[in-house]
């Protein structure tokens, strides 16, 4: 017996089924790359480029395709000497239309000479932002913004972008907008004079089905694991898993990088139909938790509410009683203290998303009823979730919960 041996190896390389990498090709999207080369062809005849905008559920590829096809238009470029394109990508993630104006500026700039987040005009703000754009060394100007439906109805960039070039605000370089969103209410929801711009051109990208999650996986496999590590099974289950839930390719990733991860901790010799069961739990848990994190701060008082009754062992509650704990925190948050409706709305939408959980009480005869809640999830992960937020945090920190009853 030798106590130490060589650990198996389960990774070739595990970056390769991580968010950051680029894969070397586009798969499966063939239409919807048609759909990018057709709104993309006036800037390789060197006219003006059109606005597109492109949608679709989480993780179905709008942002690797667009990535990967701008590299394209890029390159095939370079044959033309009378067309230059540079792109800018900028997230919108829970950002302002002004902020985001703030960071493109800063994405033209070098270090010593970006500007801070506050303290400019909004006006000052586009000024630089043309200007810097004006004096780019390219005919043409992409300019990507990712997760747009973070700006919500605050639609000033979007309205001001397209028309730049019109209301000569921008005279030597053409600027054309994309415009990513997850978010389908937000592209019904868009304003009418933000739309007609936007949307010159759309591209929907569908969810993926059984079938092409499996090829997306095998292509990321072969370069992921060693050899002979996936038993046949394997990656139809993890296709099959991730289909049927919202045809996303990072969760069929995921899964499948977990179910690696879980092979390797354990030591086992493959990774098993056992391992991929293990990872989708363990995956959508993960999912929970960042949707609990993403949760308006108003939601996260209501939960917080209910987690306080829990605590105190009064649960199932009645709304009215989950309304006065919210009030107590919110007055003590010094935040805004929503409503009695808008409350009660935000608790049944909890119950939707499957957080909470809520049963209708019918008090026999007299017909009168109503509602209780109970958690759904562990109030153990609620909590530590909640904790992320500072303005919760602190309360949660210095605060006798006898307080509340
Ligand atoms: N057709 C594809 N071929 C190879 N990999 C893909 C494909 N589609 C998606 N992926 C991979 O799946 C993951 C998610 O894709 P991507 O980030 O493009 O999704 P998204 O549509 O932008 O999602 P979100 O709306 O959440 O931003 C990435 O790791 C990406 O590389
Ligand atoms: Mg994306």
């Amino acid at each position: 017996m030798v106590t130490f041996e060589r650990s198996k190896e389960v990774f070739k390389n595990e970056q390769v089924l991580q968010e950051e990498y680029t894969p070397d090709e586009l798969i499966e999207r063939e239409e919807e790359r048609e759909d990018y080369i057709e709104a993309l062809q006036p800037v390789a005849n060197a006219a003006s480029p059109r606005n597109i905008f492109v949608y679709g559920d989480t993780g179905v590829g709008k942002t690797v395709a667009t990535r990967m096809i701008l590299n394209e238009l890029s390159q095939d470029m370079e044959q033309f000497d009378d067309v230059d394109v540079e792109v800018v990508w900028a997230n919108c993630k829970e950002l302002t239309s002004y902020q985001t104006a703030v960071k493109l500026v800063n994405s033209f700039r070098e270090r010593s000479q970006k500007i801070s987040m506050s303290g400019h005009s909004n006006a000052a703000v586009y000024d630089m932002l043309w200007e810097e754009i004006d004096a780019l060394d390219a005919t043409h100007l992409y300019i990507v913004l990712d997760e747009v439906d973070s700006l919500g109805t605050d639609d000033d960039l979007l309205y001001k972008l397209p028309r730049a070039r019109s209301n000569q605000d921008i005279n030597n370089t053409y600027l054309g907008l994309i415009g990513i969103s997850n978010n389908f209410k937000f592209r019904d929801n868009l304003s009418a004079r933000v739309k007609s711009t936007l949307c010159e051109h759309e591209i929907r990208f569908g969810p993926y089905d059984a079938g092409e999650l499996q090829t997306i996986l095998e292509q990321r496999a072969e370069k992921a694991f060693v050899e002979g590590m996936l038993i046949s099974g394997v990656i139809p289950l993890v296709a099959a898993s991730a289909a049927q839930n919202t045809g996303s390719a990072r969760r069929a990733l995921d899964i499948l990088y977990n179910a690696g991860s879980l092979t390797r901790k354990k030591d086992a010799d493959a990774v098993t139909e056992d391992h991929v069961r293990e990872a989708i739990s363990l995956v959508e848990k993960g999912v929970i938790e960042d949707e609990l994190r993403d949760l308006p701060t108003q939601s996260h008082l209501v939960l917080y509410a209910v987690a306080l009754l829990a605590e105190q062992g009064e649960l199932p509650a009645r709304r009215k009683r989950i309304y006065e704990v919210y009030e107590t925190i919110a007055t003590r948050l010094d935040t805004t203290v929503k409503a009695k409706r808008t409350v009660l709305n935000r608790l049944s939408q909890l119950s939707l998303k499957g957080f909470l959980h809520v049963d209708e009480v019918n008090k026999g005869r007299s017909g009168g009823k109503h509602y209780q809640y109970e958690l759904d999830i562990k109030q153990d992960l609620l909590l530590n979730i909640l904790s992320e937020n500072t303005r919760l945090e602190e309360l949660m920190v210095d605060q006798n919960l006898d307080q509340f009853s």
